[in-house]
């Protein structure tokens, strides 16, 4: 049997199965989670071994497990090694959920009339890292698997992957392949496949402005004493100047500035302004002058507040200076920027530009590099060729705005390329209330993957015979 066929049989399991793995809320970022984060490695260890796997593992970390699995059935084949994340970001704010996230519900959306699968996770990344378990599967079912295969699924990806750095360096003769295949970003749209290029990386900061040792009485005190909030947001306005170009000395230095040619073709990928609007309810698009929002959301560095706080938020009024206001804010980075470099800049600036009346506190949380994939490899033209099988037409290749810093590590400490194979859409609302996964992109997803390894393994043997 080949493989659409094994799919149409077996999907209302397929779909039962990934239900099931979202109804353990793996949130990495609330202790109180702990044991459901743990709780999910064992179910992925269990459903990779039930996928043919044979080798599974649970690999302790300093933080949550990674479970590895491996199916090696001949040496002189080439290795794909996938990765991908069991963990899931907060459902915050619950109230905005039209079902709950841990209990997922197929519900029918005008860009999904086939349904999708509403819960946390649904498609970052538990869904889109589950087609790749029933894709083992399948390939093990139907007598299609043409090369070795390594999985690597860990818990922390929405907390920073902070324990991967460790297990890759000590691991790296475990780990070792051909290529890394990640399925954790999106799709054009479903009638347009596209290869992600480019993932940018990160600076994440948590700023404090400290004035009098207590919280004042605004009267008594006002207009004589520095309120924190007051300067907290004068700081943070100064950041961005007219053209919302970033006011940080040396923030620019490193990025790659892209030739005409390259954003020519850049914009031949299809975008609809108007849509996009529509989609997220904005009034008019907002960036750095000079570019389009396709660049400024892939191409280019920001600096966002992801969280301002401080002083009185409760009920009615409170006539109060507070002692101390707080906020959270994230560098997206492009290629080149060093991750570490910039938040020293920050640092530094950020400091110099606090007036004398306050204490000023930066605490660095965690970041990454970019990553830009080359679009000339074997693992390039063998996703290519997958998308073709399965969609019909080529993939479009398309630079994402979200980070996944892991992928520069692997280069880094195992040597390796990274092609990534998304199936998400960005209405998916991933991060937001009411994230969902549309089943007809996942089992499209389920049936590209094999075409992945069947075309790598094939385009592989030809370069090294
Ligand atoms: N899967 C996302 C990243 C992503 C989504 C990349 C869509 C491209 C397209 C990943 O789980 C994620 O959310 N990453 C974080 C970074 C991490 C260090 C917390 C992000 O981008 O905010
Ligand atoms: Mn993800
Ligand atoms: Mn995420």
């Amino acid at each position: 049997m080949t493989t659409r066929p094994y799919i149409d049989q077996h999907q209302e399991r397929f779909i039962d199965e990934l239900i099931e793995l979202l109804k353990i809320p793996s949130i990495s970022a609330d202790p109180k989670f702990k044991k459901e984060v743990l709780m999910t490695a064992g179910a992925v260890k269990i459903n990779l071994e039930a996928a043919g796997c044979d080798t599974v593992e649970i690999c302790e970390t300093s933080g949550f497990p990674i479970v590895y699995a491996e199916k090696i059935i001949d040496p002189d084949l080439p290795t794909v090694l996938v990765y991908g994340h069991y963990d899931v970001q907060p459902p915050d704010p619950v109230e905005l959920w039209t079902s709950p996230p841990f209990e997922p519900v197929i519900k029918n959306t005008d860009i999904h009339p086939e349904g999708a699968v509403f819960a946390r996770g649904a498609c970052d990344d538990k869904g889109q890292m589950y087609m790749h378990v029933k894709a083992m599967e399948v390939m093990m079912q139907t007598d299609e698997l043409p090369c070795n295969i390594k999985f690597m699924i860990e818990g922390e990806e929405e907390v920073g992957s902070v324990s991967l750095e460790a297990f890759l360096e000590h691991n790296r003769e475990k780990l070792a392949n051909d290529v890394i295949l990640i399925s954790d970003t999106g799709m054009i749209s479903k009638d347009v496949p596209s290869i992600t290029t480019g993932l940018r990386g990160l600076s994440y900061v948590e700023v404090e402005i400290e004035s009098p040792n207590r919280d004042l009485h605004s009267g008594l005190y006002g207009g004589a004493v520095a309120n924190p909030i007051n300067i907290l947001s004068q700081m943070i306005a100064s950041l961005h100047d007219e053209n919302n170009h970033i006011n940080i000395p040396g923030f620019y230095d490193k990025v790659e500035e892209l030739s005409d040619a390259e954003r020519k073709k850049m914009a031949e990928a299809p975008f609809d302004l108007e849509d996009y609007k529509k989609h997220i309810g904005i009034n008019d698009i907002h960036g750095e002058t000079g570019f389009s929002t396709n660049e400024r959301n892939s191409i280019r560095p920001t600096l966002d507040i992801n969280g301002i706080w401080g002083g009185y938020i409760g009920e009615g009024a409170k006539t109060v200076i507070p002692s101390k206001a707080f906020a959270k804010i994230s560098m997206r980075l492009v290629p080149n920027q060093d991750w570490r470099e910039i938040t020293e800049l920050f640092k530094t600036h950020f400091e110099s530009i606090a007036p004398k009346s306050v204490k000023v506190k930066v605490k660095p949380h965690h970041g990454g590099q970019g990553y830009v994939t080359p679009i000339d490899g074997i693992e390039y033209q063998a996703a290519d060729l997958a998308f073709q099988e399965a969609f019909g037409k080529p993939a479009v290749p398309q630079r994402s705005g979200g980070s996944i810093p892991i992928v520069s590590l692997f280069e880094k400490y195992l040597g390796s390329k990274t092609v990534l194979m998304g199936f998400g859409l960005n209405s998916d609302a991933i991060h937001s209330p009411n994230e969902h996964f549309g089943i007809w992109n996942y089992l499209k997803g389920i049936e590209t993957i094999p075409y992945f390894y069947k075309h790598f393994t094939e385009l592989y043997k030809k370069e090294n015979q």
